[in-house]
């Protein structure tokens, strides 16, 4: 059984997994954290950067991978996922921009920036805290469901869903998302020490249901985090709200 702390909304949610990152980081100051992006963590990111603005935490030797980048977007175009890491949360607190990491969605070879990104991490010393938001179809990262998962970071095509749900990014035209990205594989994330999938919503119920107590399959690959053993799903009500509770 997965671990569930469940909030009463999203507000309550972000204070208190902010207060418990800064507590992380100040137990293990150059921590190194898998980072996501989307809807679910800009409170949470905004909650860290009022921390650090009024000097309750020092991000200055912590280290960041984001998950995911779209294929063919280079980091300053505004619909970058560097772009919304930018805004939401690296101009907000003091993280050095060398200890930053984002695939690089305009490589010239997909597949080398792929390995140079797993032997970064590794080089790292791994990901100590995996932070993770899950798709309404329960992809994790840019895992998206099919028949076979992979492991490894990798090159992945888009979901319509996915494609559908970050159109705000590029315009409101979900013509105009990449159909392709690259993300951290299934291993990647699960090799991390410490995982916390967060979500919030009424949309997010079904899934977080499916993830936490359905079968194991890749049809929704944020199941296979029921396999990890330090994984915690940090709920509001609404998408708590199909959980059986046994
Ligand atoms: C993005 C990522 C995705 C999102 C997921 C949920 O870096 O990893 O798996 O976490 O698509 O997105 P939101 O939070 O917008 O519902």
């Amino acid at each position: 059984m997965p671990k569930v702390t469940i909030f009463p909304d999203e507000r309550v949610l972000a204070r208190t997994l902010a207060a418990q990152i800064v507590e992380a980081v100040a137990q293990k100051p150059d921590i190194v954290l898998g980072l996501p992006t989307g809807r679910t963590p800009i409170r949470l990111y905004h909650e860290l950067g009022a921390m650090h603005a009024k000097g309750q935490a020092d991000f200055s030797r912590v280290t960041t991978f984001n998950l995911d980048e779209f294929l063919g977007v280079p980091p300053e175009h505004p619909g970058s996922y560097r772009a919304f890491m930018q805004e939401h949360l690296f101009s907000r607190v003091n993280i050095p921009d060398s200890q930053i990491h984002l695939l690089n969605g305009v490589a010239p070879d997909p597949l080398a920036e792929c390995i140079r990104y797993e032997r970064a991490i590794a080089a790292a010393g791994g990901l100590d805290l995996q932070l993770l938001g899950i798709g309404t179809n329960g992809h994790i990262g840019f895992n998206e469901p099919a028949r076979e998962l992979t492991g490894s970071t990798h090159r992945v095509l888009l979901k319509p869903s996915t494609r559908h749900s970050n159109a705000a990014l590029f315009g409101g035209n979900e013509e105009n998302v990449p159909r392709e990205a690259l993300s951290m594989g299934m291993a990647t994330i699960l090799r991390a020490r410490r995982i916390l999938l967060i979500a919030t919503g009424k949309s997010k119920a079904a899934c977080i249901e499916r993830a936490a107590h359905g079968p194991i399959t890749t049809r929704m690959p944020a199941s296979f985090l029921q396999l990890h053993r330090d994984m915690e799903l940090v709920l509001d009500e609404a998408a708590a709200s199909k959980l059986s509770r046994s």
